[in-house]
């Protein structure tokens, strides 16, 4: 089968089309014949050997995770849920880039027969994360909302699934004037340029001085910094992601947080395995927004497979407005 890996850690011409066995699901495994896979900011810190999380490690050669779409194709030894021939999501760390792809069941998600493959990539994670951001900020009806990186493949949907959870105010921040427009038609009702020097004043004044409720941070770095200052009294910042920040962890000043502001993170992986109920729940109501029009999910560029490299230097290149998504070929 196609598999693209890479044997060193690298800019995007590091990764490789190659040709390995089919894998074969083990205990509690299902094997996913591929339709279409995600390349996702992660993934090219991965590539870089710059990501952050402790749960990644990487050994040669490296196959990408992402989240995949496709047909069940075999079922390892104990997997009752799924049969072959059903059409599922999963989203995995490793071994996405290929025709055939590994997982375990609990990963793995019905998709509907008729979604498009493309578009179904948004069930396993970045729906997930932008909802499960949002309900770890716990946040209520009326309450304002910052979305930083509101364009990007999991900030464009947490802009409209903040809107669908009844979001008084959403505040949307980008780096480019496009890419705040393409925030504002999604329903953002304030937008800022984060890449100029003022972007916090702004984000206050446009709250009336108050402050935000709930910030979803997937930057890191002095954007988290002085985003704990922005945080309303019992407001909540929920950080997911160092796409600016690096490795450097901001100093906060305690007093800060005196004032009744709470910083949390969030791992899916962490989420699925510890909160099963809501998501699934978040699933099936992830589905109905997709169907019914609530949410779009954007889809910036699909390429085959062979083209990752472009796809990691569309990612890298910040030019994208939505999400990037490899196809194999096969058709559901
Ligand atoms: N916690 C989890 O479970 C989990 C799982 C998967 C991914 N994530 C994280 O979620 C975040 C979003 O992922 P995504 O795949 O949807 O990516 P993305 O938002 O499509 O791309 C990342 C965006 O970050 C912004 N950015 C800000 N500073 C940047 C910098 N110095 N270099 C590059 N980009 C910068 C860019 O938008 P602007 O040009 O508008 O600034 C860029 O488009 C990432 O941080 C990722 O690591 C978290």
């Amino acid at each position: 089968m196609r598999t693209i890996r890479f044997h060193e850690f690298g800019g995007p011409e590091v990764l490789r089309l190659e040709d390995t066995p089919v894998p074969r699901p083990g205990p509690g495994q299902v094997l996913i014949a591929a339709e279409a896979v995600s390349v996702g900011f992660a993934q090219t810190q991965m590539r870089r050997d710059i990501f952050p999380a402790p749960m990644w490690h990487p050994r040669f050669p490296v196959v990408l995770g992402g989240d995949v779409v496709g047909v069940v194709a075999g079922l390892g030894p104990g997997v009752s849920g799924f049969r072959e021939g059903d059409r599922v999501g999963a989203f995995t760390l490793h071994g996405a880039y290929a025709e055939y792809v590994v997982v375990d069941e609990e990963a793995v998600l019905p998709v509907p027969d008729g979604m498009d493959a493309a578009e179904a990539t948004a069930l396993p994670s970045p729906g997930p994360i932008a909802m499960g951001t949002l309900s770890t900020a716990s946040l209520r009806p009326g309450e304002s909302v910052l979305v930083h990186a509101a364009s990007g493949g999991i900030g464009h949907l947490a802009v409209q699934l903040a809107r669908a959870a009844g979001a008084g105010q959403v505040i949307a921040t980008a780096g480019s004037a496009r890419k705040l427009e393409f925030a504002r038609e999604l329903g953002a009702d304030v937008l800022i340029d984060y890449s100029e020097d003022d972007w916090a004043d702004r984000v206050r004044d446009a709250t009336g001085g108050k402050g935000v409720d709930v910030i979803l941070d997937s930057v890191g770095g002095e954007v988290l910094r002085r985003g704990v200052g922005l945080l309303a009294p019992f407001g909540r910042l929920v950080f997911y992601g160092s796409a600016g920040g690096g490795l450097a962890i901001p100093s906060v000043s305690p007093m800060e947080l005196i004032d009744m502001r709470f910083i949390t993170g969030f791992a899916l992986s962490r989420w699925r395995a510890a909160r099963r109920k809501q998501y699934l729940d978040n699933h099936d109501a992830l589905v109905r927004y997709l169907s019914d029009g609530t949410v779009r999910h954007a889809i910036h560029a699909t390429l085959p497979l062979e083209e990752v490299a472009t796809a990691h230097e569309l990612v890298e290149s910040r030019a994208h407005t939505g999400r990037i998504v490899l196809l194999t070929g096969r058709t559901g």
